[in-house]
């Protein structure tokens, strides 16, 4: 009986010993949604709101500004900017970063995203508007070279 349990011990030591030594380290991350999803339905929602925030749109009653006017409506912007800032973490989870590069690209979205985040907080329509515009550059590098065609 003792010479069983004995070897029972060594067994559950080296299956432990095996199971602590895996290939690929474990995460607790959730990465189950592919990249459209997470560019349909995570960054491109914030991505819109910032892009509908600054500039004008001409209709038959004339030039409208798209500037919020509430802080609700800033406040909106803003939290656009800190989930652009977030996307940018969330693209370099592990199995979702590609390369160097798209390591670079993330970064740059998180960095326009703190501008975004600033310019929402001081009410600056025309710094929305200009950062903005680097976020939609930051997209087409990216898209450039990992998902050609877009
Ligand atoms: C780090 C790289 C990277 C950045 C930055 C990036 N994308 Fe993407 N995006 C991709 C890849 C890769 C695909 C292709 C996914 C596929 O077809 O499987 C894609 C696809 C898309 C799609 C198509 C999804 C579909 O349903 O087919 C949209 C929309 C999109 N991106 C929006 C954006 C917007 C908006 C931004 C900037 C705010 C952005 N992306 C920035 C990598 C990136």
């Amino acid at each position: 009986m003792k010479q069983l349990f004995n070897s029972l011990a060594i067994g559950l030591a080296a299956l432990l010993s095996s199971a602590c030594e895996p290939a690929a380290p474990p995460t607790d991350y959730d990465t189950s949604l592919d990249m459209k999803q997470l560019m349909r339905h995570v960054l491109e929602p914030a991505s819109d709101v910032v892009w509908d925030s600054a500039g004008y749109v001409v209709d038959s009653e004339g030039e409208h500004s798209l500037a919020p006017t509430t802080d609700e409506a800033w406040a909106a912007v803003k939290a656009a900017g800190a989930m652009i800032v977030e996307s940018g973490n969330v693209l370099m989870l592990p199995g979702r970063a590609a390369d160097a590069d798209w390591v670079e690209f993330s970064r740059a979205l998180s960095t326009v995203g703190h501008k975004v985040m600033a310019a929402a907080d001081a009410q600056d329509d025309d710094a929305v508007f200009e950062h903005g515009a680097t976020l939609y550059s930051v997209c087409v590098a990216c898209h450039q070279i990992h998902a050609p065609g877009l």
